[in-house]
């Protein structure tokens, strides 16, 4: 018997074919959050960072490309636990920029699905394999061409196929074969999707071919999306023509990987097992949902924390999603009665596995395990007053007959307890109540305003104008960055920032307020710095060339993308738009120094600093 593939050997044959038998450029994974796309708040596919390359720019790997990209999907967050939802997956896609379209795109699929292992292909059962194609509308027409390309490796329209025939096409609607765009606007097209069969091949109903794609007994699996991207979609919902003609795919590594060895569900592969096995040793209640989730949970909470654009958790955004996550966990790690901490022990192994293709998770591992270590710690406390208080609250409704939790003690039990309204359900469930979640919502609302405007904060320059005063603040920003890297450690980067002409504002990661001497410290190197009157110039380079000078800064994940990189003398390298000073002598201009007013809390794990010049 062979030995199945690794999904990391799965990954690398992927790559490997389509830069070895298809002139594709292998680029890195963006980063998990996507940069300028601000209505969606992680990467939910592979096109994500490529949104301006499918638009028309040019990129600078050319026209063919390939990788596999970290993705976070949380809507289904409900449904991990099954054999197919995760919140976290890798998926690898090849991409034609107007270079190829239809044809070779489904060609190369075939080829890549079905060709010999030592071909370089993964030798999938051809007998299981069928497509859906897009069946047209006004829009668009029934994708007879893609069709036409299946025709020709054999494939049957499944109007035409008589029982014992296999590889069927069958055609759908928009809701099945239309995909895109990622947010609310961009490209987006029709598609054809590859499924693969992993039910029983004698049953009479596979014999008879009577599942089919998309139907409700899930015995096709959806292994690879292509589509064909030629439509933008605009803030009104119209459809225009885009520039060019693309080729966007996506296929699945942990569905790919869990055909591959033959099991019916990611978590019995090498990705999760030992995670697993630990808990298996470890829970006093073993079951194998919670785990699952425990899991799943934890492992995209590794990639959130380790990506270089990732942060800690909070009660906004990114942020907030991270923190249900892991609190999500760290409640299914209680349901198991494990009583002991073991969300780091969990992230060590993953950190791990993946420290080959992602080495950003060992790079920034003791920000991952810390994080995980302090959430952890935090939410059992929460848990055992949330689920005390939760019981007082069922023993008042059972005293006065009451079945529904209302949205005004749901949100009580999350604003004031930090107890998610998902475990509000969860637990009203396991009581036979359940939850005024309109209401609950309708209380949430203003929160999420708020969060909302941070959003909108976060993707604004941070300048109030240009004036002379927010210049040198702005300046002065650049120093105190790279100052407050020097006295508490790498692992500081901007969160936020915010100037106008009285103050500079910056938010940044670290875990502790900052002590009267580091506060000191901090002002004292800015001071010098201002004082060595160093001189302040820009180059424009690409985010590579940046990361490689020791920039710091908010990269894009955009590969080859130019940016203005700011340097203060040898002190302070920073992408940046600018302006600033034309040295950081005109920072004292007036006898004035740099003074921090106030350190604070924004957010946890987020501190601000409101510095003056005086
Ligand atoms: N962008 C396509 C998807 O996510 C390939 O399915």
């Amino acid at each position: 018997m062979k030995t199945p593939l690794t999904a990391s050997e799965i990954r690398r044959k992927y790559i490997d074919f389509f830069v070895k038998n298809a002139g594709h450029a292998e680029i890195p994974s963006g980063s998990v959050v996507p940069e300028n796309d601000p209505t969606v708040l992680f990467t939910t596919a592979g096109m994500h960072p490529l949104v301006p390359y499918l638009m028309g720019e040019t990129h600078p790997k050319g026209t063919r490309l390939v990788n596999a990209q970290k993705c976070v999907r949380t809507d289904d967050i409900e449904e991990v636990g099954d054999n197919t939802h995760l919140t976290f997956f890798e998926m690898m896609g090849n991409w034609s920029l107007g270079d190829y379209f239809k044809k070779d795109s489904i060609d190369w699929s075939w080829k890549f699905l079905t060709s010999l292992i030592q071909e370089g292909g993964l030798e999938l059962d051809k007998a299981r394999i069928c497509v859906t194609c897009y069946e047209g509308d006004d829009l668009v027409p029934r994708d007879d061409e893609a069709a036409s390309y299946w025709e020709a490796h054999g494939f049957i329209r499944a109007s035409d196929a008589s029982p014992n025939d296999k590889n069927r096409i069958y055609f759908f609607g928009k809701k099945e074969n239309w995909w895109g765009p990622a947010g609310i606007t961009g490209p987006c097209g029709p598609d054809t999707e590859i499924f693969y069969y992993v039910g029983d091949l004698n049953d009479p109903k596979y014999v008879n071919n009577e599942y089919t794609p998309n139907d409700e007994y899930d015995l096709y699996v959806e292994i690879w999306n292509n589509v064909f991207m030629q439509y933008f979609k605009d803030a009104t919902g119209g459809f225009t023509e885009l520039k060019q003609k693309n080729v966007d795919t996506g296929l699945g590594l942990e569905r790919v990987t869990s055909i591959m060895q033959g099991v019916d569900s990611p978590f019995k592969t090498e990705l999760f097992a030992p995670v697993m096995e630990l808990l298996v040793a470890r829970a006093a209640n073993f079951n194998d949902h919670s785990s699952r989730i425990i899991c799943d949970h934890l492992r995209s909470a590794v990639f959130i924390l380790g990506d270089p654009r990732g942060m800690a958790p909070s009660n906004t955004d990114q942020g907030y999603i991270l923190r249900r996550l892991i609190r999500r966990a760290i409640r299914h790690i209680h349901k198991l009665g494990i009583e002991d901490a073991i969300a780091v022990e969990i992230a060590k192994i993953y950190i791990e596995l993946y420290k080959g293709h992602y080495s950003e998770l060992a790079t920034r591992s003791g920000f991952i395990l810390s994080e995980l270590e302090r959430e952890e710690e935090l939410f059992r406390q929460t848990l055992k007053n949330g689920e005390k208080e939760f019981y007082k609250i069922l023993e008042g409704m059972s005293k006065g007959g009451m079945t529904v939790i209302s949205g005004r003690v749901a949100f009580k039990l999350y604003d004031t307890f930090g107890f998610p309204l998902e475990m509000t359900i969860e637990l009203a469930v396991e009581n036979g109540l359940t939850v005024d979640e309109a209401g609950f919502e309708e209380a949430f609302k203003k929160h999420q305003e708020l969060s909302r405007a941070g959003a909108e904060n976060k993707f604004k320059g941070g300048l109030a104008d240009s004036s002379e005063e927010t210049t040198k603040l702005h300046t002065a920003t650049h120093l105190l960055h790279q100052a407050l890297r020097d006295v508490l450690g790498d692992h500081v980067g901007q969160k936020g920032s915010n100037i106008t002409v009285e103050r500079l504002r910056f938010d940044f990661n670290n875990d502790d307020p900052m002590t009267p001497e580091q506060i000191a410290s901090v002002e004292a190197i800015v001071n010098d710095k201002i004082k060595a009157d160093l001189p302040i110039s820009f180059e424009v380079m690409t985010v590579e060339q940046a990361k490689a000078k020791g920039a710091i800064g908010l990269f894009g994940d955009r590969y080859g993308e130019e940016v203005k990189v700011y340097s203060i003398g040898d002190y302070s390298i920073e992408i940046c738009g600018g302006p600033h000073a034309e040295s950081s002598g005109k920072l004292a201009e007036g006898g004035k120094l740099f003074k921090i007013e106030k350190e604070q809390s924004c957010g946890r794990g987020i501190r601000r600093i409101k510095g003056v010049l005086v």
